[in-house]
């Protein structure tokens, strides 16, 4: 009977998830980012409410809006603009229209690199919904990873 228990015990175990492998925002997503997003959403892109007071002016010299630290980063996954990191991001599999987001082409020179990228932006965000604030639902919300 004990060896029954310890038998479960240890099945439980191998379904944890190794933790080595989480993917945090310090230990991958920074670097990803760096490398391929903080050209037009680095340090000297605006405030996202200061971008979208002059659009048409950083349009037009083709910078975004800040996103490069965590805590810039965040608003576009939770709140305000919950799921706008996903709904850019994603290569029309998660979407309605079969569309990818607009951000997609960044991730990578070529699919390949593309979809290696896109992985592990899925899985760093945890509960990968396109969803706006108005649909989504808080256990979806309580889903997200976003470890720092
Ligand atoms: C060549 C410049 C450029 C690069 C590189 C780039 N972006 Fe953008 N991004 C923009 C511009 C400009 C906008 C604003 C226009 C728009 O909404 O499409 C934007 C908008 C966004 C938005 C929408 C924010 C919102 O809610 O309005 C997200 C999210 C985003 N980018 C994420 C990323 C990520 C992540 C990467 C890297 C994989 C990336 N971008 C790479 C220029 C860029």
């Amino acid at each position: 009977m004990k060896n029954v228990f310890a038998a479960a015990a240890l099945a439980a175990l191998a379904a944890i998830p190794v933790q080595a492998d989480e993917i945090t925002w310090s230990g991958t997503i920074s670097h990803v980012f760096e490398k391929h997003c903080i050209a037009c959403h680095g340090s000297a892109a605006p405030e996202y409410a200061d971008f979208k007071k002059d659009k048409a002016a950083w349009l037009k010299k083709g910078i975004g809006m800040r996103m490069e630290t965590y805590s810039h980063l965040l608003p576009f996954v939770g709140w305000p603009n919950s799921g706008a990191l996903m709904r850019r991001l994603d290569d029309g599999t998660g979407s309605i229209d079969g569309k990818p987001g607009n951000m997609y082409l960044h991730l990578g020179s070529d699919e390949r690199e593309r979809q290696a990228n896109l992985a592990i932006f899925k899985q760093w965000v945890g509960n990968w919904n396109l969803k706006k604030w108005s649909d989504v639902s808080k256990s979806e919300l309580n889903n997200l990873k976003v470890k720092y």
